[in-house]
């Protein structure tokens, strides 16, 4: 493999300089295969990397090619120096991880994790996902096993949810209802009669319509969970203060078409208003340049010497060299027009803009992210 030096300028130094680098932009636009680009890189180059990737889908484990979904394992990447750590954050498994980090004692634990409601809320509640994300990499940068921790964020409609996962659920729990029929109930005592009508009053119309059975377990579920609460708000403002530290940033990636470079300078401007680093844009997918078309004479010359004499008769081969020079006068068309729309977002944007180009297979295997991100250049002014 080549050396770290060839890789360009900003993409050596996202890649020695940061801990934590949080790979954000629209669905499909290739956040994991460049997340899985970077790890392989950043190992090559002698980091240990952890590489955690929050898609639900598990496209990780098909970019890397290692054909099963990727629970946490080592990858080998050839001639490295370093080391790359995927993993895949399995939803449930963390937060019931998350539960028993944060709550007190093993009873508390119990009484979450076996409650009907946190069942499920832990799987339909929107934001969860997000948030246990963000507790986990919390997690992990806390315990600091890795150089580099590389987070692919989950596709979303909103790209931004990630980063704003803490937040919206302070707001939920902050929620007056929620709040008045727990401090109710744990005031009063959480099985005193009491107890049970006082949180009735805030939830008369669920305890009429539920009963009171169901009301309790509502109640102890919450009140079990306002006694973390302490604990997700500690986290939250710690995401908050590492999400806007020195050597935490984010790479936006994006597609190179007209809609990807609207919205990512959109996105540039809301993590501007958020406080948070940017680090570069990572234009995907970008249509590599052409030769410039040849005479058709020559085209003709150059394809006829390709084949055996006779194999090939005078009529197929103005077919042929047709097809070709109208496939090369349109790739290169949607190639200018690309880079085109991109000085736009080049000119507008304070930090670097790199290209990784379309490629015939990108995934599957190390060597080929590896030649992905070798391919990298920086688009210019
Ligand atoms: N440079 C490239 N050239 C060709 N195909 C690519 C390139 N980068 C990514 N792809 C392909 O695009 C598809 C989407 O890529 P990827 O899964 O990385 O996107 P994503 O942003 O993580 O998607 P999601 O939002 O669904 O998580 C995949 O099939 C991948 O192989
Ligand atoms: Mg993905």
């Amino acid at each position: 493999m080549k050396q770290a030096e060839e890789l360009n300028e900003p993409l050596l130094e996202l890649l020695t300089n940061h801990n934590l680098v949080m790979i954000l932009g629209p669905g499909g636009v290739g956040k994991t295969t460049v997340s899985a680009c970077l790890g392989v890189k950043a190992a090559a180059m002698g980091k240990d990397v952890r590489l955690l990737t929050i898609d639900p889908a598990k496209r990780l484990a098909d970019a890397l090619g290692i054909g099963r979904d990727v629970s946490e394992q080592n990858l080998g990447v050839p001639h490295a120096s370093g080391t790359l750590t995927a993993s895949t954050l399995d939803r449930n498994e963390a937060l019931d991880r998350l539960i028993s980090r944060k709550a007190g004692n093993d009873k508390e634990i119990r009484t979450i994790v076996n409650n009907r409601f946190y069942k499920h809320l832990s799987g339909t509640l929107a934001g969860v996902h997000e948030y246990v994300a963000i507790e986990e990499v919390e997690h992990l940068c806390e315990a600091g096993e890795q150089d580099l921790l590389i987070v692919d964020t989950p596709p979303s409609t909103e790209a931004l949810s990630f980063l704003d996962a803490p937040r919206k659920l302070e707001a939920v729990l902050n929620e007056p209802v929620f709040k008045t029929a727990v401090n109710l109930y744990s005031t009063a005592g959480r099985f005193s009669l009491f107890g049970m009508k006082a949180a009735g009053m805030a939830f008369r119309a669920f305890s009429t319509l539920l009963g009171s059975a169901f009301l309790r377990e509502l109640m102890e579920f919450l009140a079990a969970f306002k006694q973390m609460f302490k604990g997700f708000e500690e986290t939250a403002s710690l995401s908050a203060k590492r999400f806007g530290a020195p050597d935490t940033t984010i790479v936006l990636v994006t597609g190179p078409g007209p809609t990807g470079v609207e919205e990512t300078w959109h996105l540039a401007g809301e993590l501007q208003n958020r406080g948070l680093n940017l680090a570069m844009v990572i234009v995907n997918r970008l249509m590599p340049r052409f030769l410039e078309p040849c005479p058709d004479k020559d085209l003709r010359q150059e394809l006829s010497s390709l084949f055996e004499q006779h194999t090939i008769g005078s009529t197929a081969l103005t077919r042929l060299s047709k097809a070709l020079s109208e496939n090369q006068a349109l790739l290169s068309s949607i190639a200018v027009t690309q880079r085109d729309t991109l000085k736009n977002l080049v000119e507008k944007l304070s930090c670097p803009v790199i290209s990784l180009p379309e490629t015939r297979d990108p995934n599957g295997s190390i060597g080929a992210l590896y030649r992905l991100v070798q391919s990298a250049e920086e688009v210019v002014k």
